[in-house]
C-alpha cells in the first residue's frame, strides 16, 4: 500500500461494531458494510485509509508486521499474543469482559494434575505459573464451556461477560485473571515513520473515547 495510507486491522463482529463511531469522530466512514460484503479491505470515505477485516486473533499479527499500520486488538488476544512490535496507546473501552477460569462446581481432580481447557495458552500458562501451580493446558479454539462437561477438562480459562454461557452450562467462573477491554494498537516502526499522521489519528480517538465515557 501508498506510503500515505494508513491501514487499520480490525475483526467483525463486536469490534467493528463498537469501534465505527470512534473512527466516524476521527473522519473515517467505511463504504462497505463487512457483515454484507466479502471483501477483506474496505475502502473509506478518505482514499488513504482502509480497513482490512481479519479474524481478531490475527490483528496483532498483522500490525507487529507492519501489514497494518494500526489495529484495534481485546486485552485477551494481546496477551496471549505478547504484544512484540506493538504500542497499546489508548483503552478503547469497548467490548468489556473478563479473562476467567471456570468449571464444574464440587469437581475435583484427583491427585493428578488440573487440566486446562483454553484458547488463551500462552496467558493461562503464564498466570497458573505466576501462581506457583502445575496445570496441563489443552488448546481449544471456541466452545471451551463443553470441555469440563464431557470430561476433557476440570477448568477453563476464557472470557466472562455476562456469566450467561456459564450458568447455561452448568459452570461457574472461580478465579479473575483480567479485566479485558479492546485496545488500539499500533506498529512500533510506523509510530516512527509516519509519527505525524499516527500522532493525530491516536488524538482523535482518545477524543472519542473521552466523549463516550465522560469522566
Ligand atoms: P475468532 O474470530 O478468532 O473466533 P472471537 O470469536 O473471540 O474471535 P469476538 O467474539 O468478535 O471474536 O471477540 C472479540 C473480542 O471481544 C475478544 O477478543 C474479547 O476481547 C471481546 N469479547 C469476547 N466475548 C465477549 C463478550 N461476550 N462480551 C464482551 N466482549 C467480548
Ligand atoms: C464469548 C465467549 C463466551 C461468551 C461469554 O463468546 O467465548 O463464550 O462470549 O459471554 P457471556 O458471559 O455474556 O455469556 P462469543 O463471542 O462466541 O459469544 P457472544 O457473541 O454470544 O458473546
Amino acid at each position: 500500500m501508498s506510503d500515505q495510507t494508513l491501514t487499520i486491522a480490525l475483526s467483525k463482529g463486536r469490534i467493528f461494531k463498537d469501534t465505527l463511531p470512534l473512527l466516524a469522530h476521527a473522519g473515517i466512514e467505511p463504504v462497505d458494510d463487512p457483515e454484507t460484503s466479502r471483501k477483506l479491505i474496505l475502502d473509506t470515505n478518505r482514499e488513504d485509509v482502509k480497513l482490512v477485516i481479519i479474524r481478531a486473533s490475527d490483528v496483532p499479527t498483522y500490525v507487529q508486521y507492519g501489514a497494518a499500520e494500526l489495529g484495534v486488538a481485546g486485552k485477551d488476544v494481546l496477551m496471549e499474543h505478547g504484544g512484540e512490535g506493538l504500542y497499546e496507546p489508548v483503552d478503547l473501552k469497548i467490548a468489556r469482559c473478563r479473562l476467567m477460569v471456570a468449571g464444574l462446581p464440587d469437581a475435583g481432580h484427583g491427585s493428578r494434575r488440573m487440566r486446562i481447557a483454553t484458547k488463551y495458552v500462552n496467558a493461562t500458562r503464564a498466570w497458573f505459573a505466576a501462581q506457583g501451580r502445575q496445570v496441563e493446558i489443552i488448546k481449544l479454539y471456541g466452545s471451551m464451556e463443553l470441555a469440563p462437561i464431557v470430561g476433557l477438562a476440570d477448568r477453563i480459562v476464557d472470557v466472562v461477560d455476562t456469566g450467561n454461557t456459564l450458568k447455561a452450562n452448568g459452570l461457574v467462573p472461580m478465579d479473575h485473571i483480567a479485566d479485558i477491554s479492546s485496545r488500539l494498537i499500533v506498529n512500533k516502526a510506523a509510530m516512527k515513520m509516519k509519527h505525524q499522521r499516527i500522532r493525530e489519528f491516536i488524538r482523535l480517538i482518545e477524543e472519542a473515547v473521552a466523549n463516550h465515557h465522560p469522566a
